[in-house]
Order: structure tokens, then C-alpha cells, then sequence
């Protein structure tokens, strides 16, 4: 068994195409975070929709997970920005799944504004150790910018792991 796992959460794939980019580059496995009930992801509503759960604190039900969380040491963690936090079905799994001594990258996707996104991140993931965090934008619109991005990222951080 590989010890990278790629967890993350997408609506429109933008976080998508980077945790397949981490999964090809770290050959890491992936899982993806699927809430029971998803929205659909075209027209205005999703904005209200997601806002709304956001400021609920909503903690949506999810699909049984395809593979465990605590068998990996290095886990990288996506989410999309939504109103400049993580989205919602991450509050399920930092509730679900309490990590403790792992060794953890974080990214995010956003249309810019990222907020406390990562921060937020860091502060429901205490007691693990950060490798480091990264945001990408407008993704599926810059594919290439962004896939050299990630790419140069993961890099980046192997490298400074190996010389410590
Ligand atoms: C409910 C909702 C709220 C959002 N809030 C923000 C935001 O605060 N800042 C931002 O830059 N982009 C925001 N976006 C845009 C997404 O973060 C961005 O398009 C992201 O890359 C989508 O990732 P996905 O395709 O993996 O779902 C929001 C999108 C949705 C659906």
C-alpha cells in the first residue's frame, strides 16, 4: 500500500484536476469526499445553497469512504473556497476523522479570495505536522499555469522533506 493519500472535496472539478495532478505526481492514492446529498453544481442557487451551509456550520452526510484515512503518514487535503473558508463536507471529515501525527499539505482552489481558507484548515488539524499549503485559481480555466504550479509545488516540498 502507498502511504500519500489525496483526500479531497470538488463540486465543478477544479479541485479535482489538482489532487489527480498530486496523485499522478506523489503516486499517491486518492479519495474523494462525496456528500449523500450533492448539489447541483450549475445556476446562481449553488452560491446561496453553499453560503448557507457555510454560515450553518452544516456538516453534510457522506458516502462511505472508499479507503481509511489513518492508514497513511502523509495525507494532502483540498478543498474549493467557499465564502473564504473550506466547504462543508471537510468540517464532516475533520469531525469524522481526527488525524493526529500525520504529516499533512494543504491546498485549495478559489476564484481569488481565499480568505482564512488554509488557516482554518491548520486550526481544525491540530497535533499533525504541515508540509505545507498552496492555493491555485480559476483552475479549470488556466489548466497548464496551474498544473506546473502543483507540480513545482509537490517539488518543492519533497525536496526540503529530503534535506531535513
Ligand atoms: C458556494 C460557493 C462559494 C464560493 N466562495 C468563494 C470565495 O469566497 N472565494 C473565491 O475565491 N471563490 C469562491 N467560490 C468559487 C470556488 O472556490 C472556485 O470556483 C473553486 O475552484 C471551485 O472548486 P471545485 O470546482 O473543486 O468545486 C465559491 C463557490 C461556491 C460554489
Amino acid at each position: 500500500m502507498n502511504n500519500i493519500l489525496v483526500v479531497y472535496y470538488s463540486l465543478e472539478g477544479n479541485t479535482k484536476f489538482i489532487a489527480e495532478i498530486l496523485k499522478e505526481v506523489l503516486w499517491a492514492d486518492l479519495l474523494e469526499l462525496k456528500p449523500e446529498n450533492e448539489i447541483n453544481s450549475r445556476g446562481i442557487m449553488k452560491y446561496l445553497w453553499g453560503g448557507r451551509q457555510v454560515y450553518m456550520r452544516v456538516k453534510p452526510a457522506l458516502l462511505p469512504f472508499t479507503l481509511n484515512p489513518f492508514d497513511y503518514e502523509t495525507l494532502f487535503i483540498g478543498t474549493p473556497v467557499w465564502a473564504w473558508t473550506f466547504a462543508p463536507p471537510l468540517w464532516t471529515f475533520f469531525s469524522q476523522v481526527k488525524l493526529k501525527g500525520k504529516n499533512i499539505g494543504l491546498f485549495c482552489t478559489s476564484d481569488g479570495s481565499r480568505g482564512k481558507t488554509l488557516e482554518n484548515m491548520i486550526s481544525s488539524l491540530e497535533g499533525n505536522h504541515f508540509l505545507g499549503k498552496e492555493e491555485f485559481v480559476s483552475v479549470l480555466t488556466n489548466k497548464e499555469k496551474n498544473k506546473l504550479k502543483a507540480i513545482a509545488w509537490v517539488e518543492k516540498l519533497l525536496l526540503s522533506k529530503i534535506n531535513t
